[in-house]
């Protein structure tokens, strides 16, 4: 048996290799404010991703205030998925942005490019669209660059769980006005905390870079800006990391194998992938038949030391904190955030534990529990 499982641990560096990055920014005496160490992980990003223009921040929730407030979001009606981790949600909210929630497809669990379309011919005061790569998988990129280009509405996604991920022969982080990402300890590349945003044109970059360390040049100051600067530790963190990304893709994708081998035949539904996505395997998200089920079976793993996390609960539009007009009704997420579980998923898990959860998890959904 398995003690304490937990659905993440962080990838960590090559110590050596991390200490000499390290011991040379100590030599150097700089370690914050556009940096090298910055630079060359801004550099190195850029080549990783085939993109031209990337800022990187102190986290993905920065970079998404960054990216809204450099469009000229800030203030302004946005619709976005009610199903995303809350940051994305708070990211708005904190810029004064009002929230338009737009339901997900049950498939993709991603933002509904028909149910996007009608909102923006009833409300075309809807500024911004902003979807997300829900569990790494991509959004229809095709319908809602149509759609958005057809209403000349901005589109910015928000990719913090897709680095890595691949559509349609580019990364999934580019597309869209801009794409942000988040480098926290927990994502398949990370920086401890950082993120970055991309961006389409120099423009839009330059506005990012300034904006990013407090809007100003030395005594001028440009537009409003906020601390949103990555350190040269952190920066010496993700060049340290970077390189060992596509094995720690490749180790996960044998992890999701052993999961699909051993769940094949049970009640679990998946999001599905949408063709042509190389995944970046980010997550594994399983949706049980109910609550009720769900909350049996979370307990009944707890109890065996396996601590699955409800990712993503609950469905945004229901948190009580929002004004009550913005609380609009999204069947399709409040089902799946009532029903969807996370299973540990990390490079160094092995794959005869992954097997032991699956195991685990059929037992206790078919009603079972006692695994001593
Ligand atoms: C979808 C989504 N958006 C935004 C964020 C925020 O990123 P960060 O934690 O780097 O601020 C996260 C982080 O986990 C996320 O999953």
């Amino acid at each position: 048996m398995y003690k304490d499982i937990y659905i993440t641990r962080s990838r960590m560096p090559n110590s050596e290799y991390f200490s000499r990055l390290c011991n040379d920014i100590f030599e150097s005496s700089w370690i914050t404010n556009n940096g090298s160490y910055v630079q060359k992980l801004e550099n190195s990003l850029c080549t990783y991703l085939d993109v031209s223009h990337i800022i990187a921040c102190n986290n993905g929730t920065t970079a998404l205030m960054l990216a809204l407030q450099c469009a000229g979001l800030a203030g302004k009606k946005i619709a976005i998925t009610p199903y995303t981790y809350v940051a994305t949600l708070s990211a708005l909210l904190w810029l004064g942005c009002e929230p338009v929630f737009v339901d997900v497809e049950p498939d993709t669990l991603c933002l509904a490019p028909g149910l996007l379309r009608q909102r923006l011919y009833e409300e075309p005061d809807i500024a911004g669209v902003l979807p997300v790569h829900i569990y790494g998988l991509a959004c229809d990129v095709e319908s809602l660059e149509t759609i958005c280009r057809e209403h000349g509405t901005i589109l910015i996604y928000d990719g913090a769980q897709a680095f890595g991920s691949r559509y349609r022969g580019k990364s999934l982080l580019d597309y869209g006005d801009f794409s942000i990402c988040s480098f926290h300890a927990t994502k398949i590349f990370h920086t401890a905390e950082g993120g970055c945003v991309i961006s389409r044109n120099a423009d839009a970059h330059n506005a990012l870079t300034l904006a990013r360390a407090f809007g100003h040049i030395n005594d001028t100051h440009y537009s409003l800006g906020i601390n949103g600067k990555m350190s040269e530790l952190h920066a010496a963190l993700g060049l340290s990391l970077l390189p060992g990304t596509e094995e720690e893709i490749a180790r996960r994708r044998q992890l999701c194998a052993v999961y699909d081998a051993a769940l094949a035949g049970f009640d679990l539904a998946r999001p599905v992938r949408p063709e042509g996505l190389e995944h970046n395997h980010a997550y594994y998200p399983v949706l049980l038949p109910g609550e009720a089920t769900l909350l049996r079976v979370q307990r009944v793993l707890d109890e065996q030391g396996v601590h699955l996390r409800r990712y993503f609960y609950p469905a945004l539009n229901t948190l009580p904190y929002l004004k009550a007009e913005w609380r609009s009704s999204c069947p399709v997420a409040e089902d799946a955030a009532r029903r969807a579980l996370c299973l540990p998923l990390y490079g160094s898990f092995p794959p005869e534990a992954a097997a032991t959860v699956a195991a685990l998890l059929t037992q206790a959904c078919s009603g079972g529990g006692e695994y001593a």
